[in-house]
C-alpha cells in the first residue's frame, strides 16, 4: 500500500513499513512514548534492537494478515498504524492494531487518513474480518476518532495497564469487516 494524501499543513504520504525503517522506527516510538500516558509503553522503555525491529518489520511485511503503516510529512515520520494478527486458523481473521501521531502534527487529519488507510488495507485483505483496539478510558480523542469510524464499544478491561503507578483501565472496542 502506498498513498499521498492532502491534510492540513501538506502532504501526508503513507507506505507500508520496510526493515530499513527500523532505527528511525525506534525514535519515532520513544518520542511518541514520551508525548502522552496513553501508549503501553513508559517513556524510555522501548529498548527494541535494531536488528530485532528489523526482524518484526519484516514479518509484518511477508504476513497476509498484518501491516505496518508508517505516514510521512515531507521527509519526516509523523504517523504510525499497525495491525497485528496470528497464523492460527482460528484467530488469523482477527487482530489488534496500535496508532499513534507525533503531537507537533496533531488534528491536523492525519490520525484520521491513518486510520482509512488502516480499514481499507483491512477490507483489501479478504482475510480480516474484524478489527480490535484498547484504548484507555481517559483518551477522549482517540475514543472520538474511532468511533467517527464506526468502531463499537464492546467491553472494558479494568487494570489492563499501570501507568504512574496507577492501575488503568482500558476500553476495548472492535469493528467488524464484511
Ligand atoms: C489519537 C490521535 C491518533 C489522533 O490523531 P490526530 O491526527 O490528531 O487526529 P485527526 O486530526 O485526524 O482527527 C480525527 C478525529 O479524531 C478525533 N479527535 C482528534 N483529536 C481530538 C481531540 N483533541 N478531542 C476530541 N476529538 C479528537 C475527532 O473525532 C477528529 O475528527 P474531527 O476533526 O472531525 O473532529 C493522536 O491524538 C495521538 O497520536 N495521540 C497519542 C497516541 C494515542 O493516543 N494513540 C491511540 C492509542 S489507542
Amino acid at each position: 500500500m502506498k498513498r499521498e494524501v492532502q491534510v492540513k499543513g501538506g502532504t501526508l504520504l503513507i507506505r507500508e513499513a520496510v526493515p530499513d525503517d527500523a532505527e528511525r522506527i525506534i525514535e519515532y516510538i520513544n518520542v511518541v512514548v514520551g508525548e502522552s500516558d496513553n501508549l503501553g509503553f513508559d517513556p524510555g522503555e522501548f529498548k527494541t534492537g535494531v536488528d530485532e525491529e528489523r526482524k518484526i518489520l519484516a514479518n509484518y511485511l511477508e504476513a497476509d494478515n498484518m501491516v505496518y503503516l508508517v505516514g510521512f510529512m515531507e521527509d519526516e515520520r509523523v504517523a504510525i498504524a499497525n495491525f497485528s494478527s496470528s497464523k492460527r486458523p482460528r484467530r488469523r481473521h482477527t487482530g489488534e492494531f496500535g496508532m499513534s501521531v507525533k503531537k507537533a502534527y496533531w488534528r491536523r487529519g492525519i490520525g484520521q487518513t491513518m486510520l482509512e488507510a488502516l480499514i481499507e488495507w483491512a477490507k483489501g485483505t479478504g482475510i480480516i474480518r474484524k478489527m480490535i483496539l484498547r484504548v484507555v478510558t481517559y483518551n477522549t480523542a482517540a475514543i472520538c476518532l474511532y468511533e467517527k469510524f464506526g468502531f463499537k464499544r464492546v467491553g472494558i478491561i479494568t487494570r489492563d495497564l499501570m501507568i504512574h503507578g496507577e492501575f488503568v483501565d482500558t476500553i476495548l472496542m472492535g469493528l467488524e469487516i464484511d
